[in-house]
């Protein structure tokens, strides 16, 4: 690759022509489709007519999953709400490890919920927000060892195979220097879901291959670099009309008014009312509406926030003026802004589809037998894991070099020895 830049940068500087110029601004001719997105706003970035692109509503959890913070949530992870394809909706669940049951997330990826991650402790690594005496900023090493963590557990006790593991959000949206960004590269993930945005603007997720406008951007860190590998899910502020303040996320309900007293009916409102910004034709131009759920919130106050969420999910599913939307996880998500479909052909897609085998979530996770088990899988895995990933690394390089194009340049590169020998053989040689 090293020696195709240098040809592409001779011819630059010697024909001044931007074609052999690597241009450093994302467009569309630099970047395309499947493996390359630019980061737009306020447009649809499709070849689709807007009319015919779903509305995509992704469910993300955060928080410790266990049977306790799970059995408020589990009323809609079941069958009976489906999208317009028929199948079951599904989620995402950014997983950590406190007071986590991890046959529980078993359960849930077996019930086609995305199990991405976030880090092992789920402290907070920017600024000492729980108030812990003996808090300090995260190194880079503690980055590193808090997702490496948090990865081989999921692999070990829910055993969940790496390649299932694509997601990651840095916890409590504090993203610190881009740390995590080099290490969730070298395991693979392939998206980000960490940056917050303004919702003057709706961005569309995007990939990081190029540098991007990040002037509405809350979070992110100014000393960004590019990454070639990833996609970035935006998450999005959330408003509601006659506010004095916006929400970093729904479980702020800080722009809710002070004046109204707090009840499902208000809280529907707010989910419904930042639901059509990201749907609406002029303004969101039906980006992906990603909301972020912390699984204790939700099981605080349930009468109203559970119910007022249920009702959201039950208000577009069972409307036939909704059959646009698709309640996905991000992974599927992703398929979908990779290979994009028109609605018509989404009840084929192979991305959305589904089987309908449905496994219970009433198993019992302090089982002594099971809690062995998952033991004897950790020994062997953890002794072996070093030669896995090894040998898929090599994979991986492979594929990422056959990705680059070479055929491509190779091509264009062939054409243009042809041209100059035809060129020279036609001026200069009958003189
Ligand atoms: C997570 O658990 C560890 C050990 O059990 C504890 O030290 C830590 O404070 C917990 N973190 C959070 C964010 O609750
Ligand atoms: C970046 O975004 C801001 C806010 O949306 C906009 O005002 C500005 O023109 C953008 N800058 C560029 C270079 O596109
Ligand atoms: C963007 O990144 C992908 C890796 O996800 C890579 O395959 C692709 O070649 C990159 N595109 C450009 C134009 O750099
Ligand atoms: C916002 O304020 C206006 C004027 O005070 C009022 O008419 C309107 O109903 C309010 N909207 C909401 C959603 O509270
Ligand atoms: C490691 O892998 C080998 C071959 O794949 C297998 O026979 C063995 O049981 C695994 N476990 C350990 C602890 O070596
Ligand atoms: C893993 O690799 C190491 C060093 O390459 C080797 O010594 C060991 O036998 C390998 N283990 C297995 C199970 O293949």
């Amino acid at each position: 690759m090293i020696f195709l830049h240098l040809i592409l940068s001779f011819f630059c500087f010697l024909t001044l022509t931007s074609v052999f110029c690597i241009d450093k601004i994302c467009n569309k001719n630099n970047c395309q489709l499947p493996y390359c997105q630019c980061a737009v706003s306020n447009s649809n970035p499709t070849s689709l007519d807007i009319t015919d692109i779903p509305q995509l509503v992704l469910l993300t959890f955060v928080g410790n999953l266990n049977k306790y913070t799970f059995d408020p949530i589990r009323s809609f992870l079941n069958p009976t709400y489906r999208n317009p394809n028929e199948c079951p909706i599904s989620s995402t669940f950014f997983v950590n490890d406190n007071y986590t049951e991890y046959c529980l997330v078993q359960r849930l990826f077996d019930n086609h919920n995305e199990i991405a991650m976030t880090t092992s402790s789920n402290k907070c690594p920017l600024t000492n927000c729980y108030d812990e005496n003996n808090w300090r900023r995260w190194s880079d090493n503690d980055w590193k060892r808090e997702i490496k963590q948090q990865r081989l557990n999921l692999i070990e006790q829910s055993k969940i195979h790496q390649s299932h593991i694509k997601g990651f959000r840095v916890p409590h949206l504090q993203i610190d220097d881009n740390k995590h960004f080099e290490h969730i590269r070298n395991f693979h993930f392939h998206y980000d879901s960490s940056m917050l945005f303004k919702s003057s603007n709706f961005i569309w997720p995007f990939t990081l291959n190029y540098s991007f406008n990040q002037t509405d951007c809350i979070n992110c860190d100014d000393s960004y670099q590019t990454i070639e590998t990833l996609w970035q899910f935006p998450l999005h502020e959330w408003t509601y009309p006659n506010a004095t303040a916006s929400c970093r996320i729904l479980s702020d309900s800080t722009c809710l008014p002070d004046d109204e007293p707090y009840t499902v009916d208000l809280f529907f409102d707010f989910i419904k009312y930042n639901f059509d910004r990201h749907s609406s034709l002029t303004l969101g131009h039906r980006s992906p509406f990603i909301i972020e759920l912390d699984l204790f919130w939700l099981l605080e106050h349930q009468n109203i926030r559970l119910e007022a969420l249920i009702r959201f999910i039950e208000y577009i599913l069972n409307s036939e003026d909704y059959d646009y939307v698709y309640f996905v996880s991000i992974e599927q998500a992703l398929e979908w802004l990779k290979y994009p479909r028109k609605l018509d052909e989404l009840k084929d897609f192979w991305a959305f589809s589904c089987s309908n085998t449905i496994y219970e979530y009433d198993i019992d996770c302090s089982d002594i037998e099971l809690n062995l088990l998952t033991q004897d899988v950790k020994e062997s895995t953890s002794k072996n894991d070093s030669n896995i990933t090894d040998s898929q690394l090599i994979d991986r390089q492979a594929e990422d070099l056959f990705r680059s194009s070479i055929a491509f340049h190779s091509i264009w590169i062939f054409i243009l020895l042809i041209l100059t020998v035809l060129f020279y053989d036609k001026y200069f040689v009958h003189k």
